[in-house]
């Protein structure tokens, strides 16, 4: 029995005709001698009729035994519901179809859980609905942002061939290159010994293609990182990968923009206001504290240096004099945070390295402090005015010697504000606004003081700010970064940069920089180099995290909730049960001896705790 109409189609206009629906029976109902089936297929709900006295005894029998989740096609005719106000409940309520004949396509078994469920995300717990991942799917949201999903890749196809770009795949088999996050590697069985790597992005792949001459590539790449899991990384994820050749950074900042603005419009029907901000890292980690700011809200750090230079608060004016910063956030209506709130708050500044928490509660007119006693009047007054503090207010200190670490401080602490005032209600950030920015002028290069080294920011390809270059090997630290990241609410969407394309300059970075060995050079970026050597254009791009775009669109809080397989919090696919245990003679042939036990491995799939609340 072949469908005339989807499951969301059929309204009044349709009453009297006969029609064919297929799909899968949502919810049963049996009322007073009639059953009630509301069948769901891909695109909605419609409500079936059986009237014993339409049918033969054994299709009302067939239709009474029924479980949820059966696969059934119904033919008859379409007619008006009773009842008042009937399309509240669905789209299709104005009508009706009374069965005259059903088919059984599959039926099913109990299930594990409820897919009709109103809201499955709170009452059955994730493991199991990653376990029967095609059941969990079935639910007309998960549906919905696969659906929004496949539009958006399908826009950014569209966009990016309006704007010139070609469609280039690249390989998946590559080589190790451990300079970034940690990689899976592949064994290969025909050169035993040597691996595989997949790669965490096709960054040098698209470069050398800029090299060939292909000016403006894409992809929609699959990228693979063996890195600690959260809401928003996945072990294999989606970037829309991008290069061009002969461009500057407004060029590439133009091209987002656009796209970004196609697809808001297309995905959620929004109107983006272009150009985004572009702020300097500087003052991003100077206002907000941290370098994807959220900045739908304010609590902005304040500088507090120049008033509490000569302050009898020992604390503040001993890291002054010491050439560190004393800032402060003003969470304006949190002094009611209890001890305990107070207590993790004070927890968090210390697990971001911060020696204690000072602060100040405006509260029953008075300031209630361990240190304001410190405070000469002209101090308050100043802070008064500068933190525009009101009855009500609680006041964050920060103060170390390290301008990021006192800057990342108040940063965390800021958020932490941010989720208790949302708790009170004294904060709400509305679903449709979208904070954009752009984050400029990085640090090329960040030290490590454990391994006394200095490393990439981003990656060893981003090219300094021309001007900065005599610096790199005086003063590393001051060196910017022609590199760009893209901001939404608090998300890094994407990033990129201008790249190194003077062989000279690429192997300063390398090997006086970065310290790495000429021959360490030559084995993993040698071919690069060479290619420098025959005609590199200036080139640049940029990759946006395809998996949170889509999460962002569908309002989503986890990137899980956006592809439709994804790995849990320990990278085990629950469904498919990977990854599993290899034959020996696999493993033989690859020359690969396991020294773990069998059961060790095994344990994968029995333990809990594999997701994490967002
Ligand atoms: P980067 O490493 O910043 O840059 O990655 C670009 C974007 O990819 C997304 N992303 C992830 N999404 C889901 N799960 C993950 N584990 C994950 N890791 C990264 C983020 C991020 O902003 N080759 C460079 C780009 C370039 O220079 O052109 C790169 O990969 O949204
Ligand atoms: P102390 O004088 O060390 O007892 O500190 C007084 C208050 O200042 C306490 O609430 C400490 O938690 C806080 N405090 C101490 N050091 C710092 C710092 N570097 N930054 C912010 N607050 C601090």
């Amino acid at each position: 029995m072949r469908r005339t109409h989807h499951c969301n189609e059929l309204r009044g206009e349709h009453i009297g005709q006969t029609v064919t629906l297929n799909g899968w029976v949502h919810l049963r109902r049996d009322l007073g001698g009639l059953i009630f089936i509301d069948i769901r297929d891909r695109e909605g709900i419609t409500q079936a009729v059986f009237d014993p006295s339409d049918l033969t005894s054994e299709t009302f029998e067939a239709a009474s035994s029924l479980r949820s989740e059966s696969v059934i096609s119904v033919t008859g005719k379409v007619r008006r519901r009773p009842g008042n106000n009937p399309t509240d409940r669905i789209p299709t309520g104005e009508i009706e179809v009374a069965v005259e004949k059903l088919e059984i396509l599959n039926l099913a078994d109990v299930l594990p859980f409820q897919v009709n469920e109103a809201d499955p995300e709170h009452k059955v717990n994730e493991e199991l609905r990653l376990q029967y991942r095609y059941l969990d799917l079935r639910r007309p949201k998960l549906l919905n942002n696969l659906r929004l999903r496949s539009k958006i890749a399908i826009e950014t196809r569209r966009y990016m061939d309006e704007e010139g770009f070609l469609e280039i795949e690249t390989p998946t088999l590559f080589k190790s290159t451990p300079e970034g996050a940690r990689e899976f590697i592949i064994p290969c069985r025909n050169n035993p010994g040597f691996f595989y790597a997949l790669p965490q992005s096709p960054q040098q792949f698209k470069q050398i293609l800029m090299v060939s001459g292909v000016e403006k590539y894409f992809q929609l790449a699959r990228c693979y990182r063996d890195e600690d899991l959260r809401a928003d990384r996945q072990p294999e994820f989606t970037q829309l990968d991008i290069e061009m050749s002969f461009i500057e950074r407004e060029d590439i900042y133009k091209l987002i923009e656009g796209l970004l603005k196609r697809i808001w419009k297309t995905a959620r029907g929004i109107e983006l206001q272009t150009p985004f901000p572009r702020i300097q890292f500087q003052e991003v980690m100077n206002r907000w504290g941290i370098d994807k700011p959220d900045t739908r809200f304010g609590i902005e750090l304040i500088d507090l240096n120049e008033e509490f230079k000569e302050s009898a608060f020992k604390v503040f004016r001993n890291t002054i004099a010491d050439g560190g910063f004393v800032k402060a956030i003003n969470a304006k209506g949190l002094a009611n945070a209890t001890q305990g709130q107070m207590k993790e708050l004070e927890e968090v500044a210390i697990n971001c390295g911060a020696k204690g928490l000072a602060h100040i509660k405006a509260e029953a007119g008075k300031w209630k402090s361990p240190i304001a006693k410190f405070f000469s009047d002209s101090e308050k007054e100043a802070l008064t005015r500068k933190l525009q503090i009101e009855e009500g207010d609680l006041i964050l200190f920060a103060a170390d010697k390290d301008w990021l670490k006192t800057c990342e401080i108040l940063g965390r602490l800021r958020l932490c504000c941010a989720e208790l005032l949302k708790a009170q209600n004294k904060l709400t950030l509305p679903e449709d606004q979208f904070n954009f920015l752009w984050v400029v002028d990085f640090p090329l290069l960040s030290y490590d003081p454990e391994m006394e080294r200095w490393y990439s920011s981003h990656h060893p390809f981003t090219a300094p700010v021309a001007e900065d270059i005599p610096l790199l090997r005086t003063a590393p630290k001051q060196v910017r970064g022609q590199h760009y990241d893209i901001v939404v609410n608090g998300v890094e969407l994407g990033g990129g940069s201008i790249r190194i394309h003077q062989p000279e300059v690429q192997k300063i970075v390398f090997e006086e920089v970065l310290k790495l060995s000429p021959e360490v050079v030559k084995s993993r970026f040698g071919y690069m180099l060479e290619a420098f050597h025959y005609g590199a254009p200036p080139h640049g791009g940029i990759a946006l995290g395809f998996d949170r775009m889509a999460a962002m669109l569908c309002g989503a809080l986890s990137i899980r909730d956006v592809i439709a397989f994804p790995k849990t919090m320990k990278g085990t696919c629950l469904m498919t049960q990977s990854p599993g245990l290899v034959e020996e003679r696999q493993l033989r042939d690859l020359h690969i001896k396991v020294e773990l036990k069998k059961e060790t491995s095994s344990a994968l799939f029995n333990s809990t705790d594999s997701t994490e609340k967002p």
